[in-house]
């Protein structure tokens, strides 16, 4: 799919403050410093579009994109962040949650996960909990310039049999890379179908 503009539209603190649209939202979550942000700015081919740090923690609020006119971006908070201060953490997960539970214009979650890490407990957990709610998810493992492609390969084989222990279908599964922009066109791919109804 082609990208033909992009347009920030809000930062929202909570459900409440949310867009309101019918348009199919995709969403990003996973751990902080995953990399969420960078890969949407990959998939937009805009550098600065979202908000990226070394720092973990910096996306806070709940941040919408309008893609093509059509479609929305979401770059979601990390979860798993310890230094924020707890009221703030639980506030923006709370915000978190709601939307995800609640967001009804939520056509798939892309739920990124650090390509170099064995299976994290908060991954799995997280995963259960969308597993739970129904929700379209697909995965992306993220970084992989970090190493080879064997050990990416072995990462995500490690994971999907945590997964297989309580699902029969695996969930989709993407590779990304900011560095050689590894991922940008699969994922594309399948938002254009999911836009489609396919
Ligand atoms: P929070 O907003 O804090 O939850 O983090 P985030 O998940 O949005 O991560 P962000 O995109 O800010 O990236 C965190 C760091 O990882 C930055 O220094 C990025 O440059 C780096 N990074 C992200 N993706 C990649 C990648 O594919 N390869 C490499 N080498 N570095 C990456
Ligand atoms: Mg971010």
């Amino acid at each position: 799919m082609k990208i033909k503009s992009t347009e920030f539209i809000l930062s929202a603190p909570d459900l409440a403050s949310c867009p309101q649209t019918t348009f199919p939202e995709f969403a990003f979550i996973g751990r902080s410093n995953v990399g969420k942000s960078s890969l949407i700015n990959l998939l937009t081919g805009k550098k600065d579009l979202a908000k990226t740090s070394g720092t973990p923690g910096k996306t806070v609020l709940l941040n919408f994109f309008k893609i093509n006119g059509s479609w929305l971006l979401v770059d979601l908070p990390g979860y798993g962040f310890a230094k924020v201060a707890k009221t703030e953490r639980e506030g923006f997960s709370e915000a978190v949650n709601h939307y995800i539970e609640h967001r009804e214009n939520l056509a798939c979650i892309f739920v990124l996960i650090d390509s170099r890490l064995s299976p994290q407990p908060i991954d799995l957990e997280f995963l259960e909990w969308v597993e739970r709610l129904d929700i379209p998810f697909a995965l992306v493992f993220t970084k992989t310039d970090k190493q080879s492609s064997n050990h990416t390969k072995q990462v995500i084989a490690a994971f999907t049999a945590e997964l297989g222990k309580r699902r029969t279908e695996p969930p989709a599964i993407f590779t990304s890379s900011i560095k050689t922009q590894e991922g940008r066109s699969e994922i594309l791919g399948a938002i254009e179908r999911m836009c489609a109804g396919k």
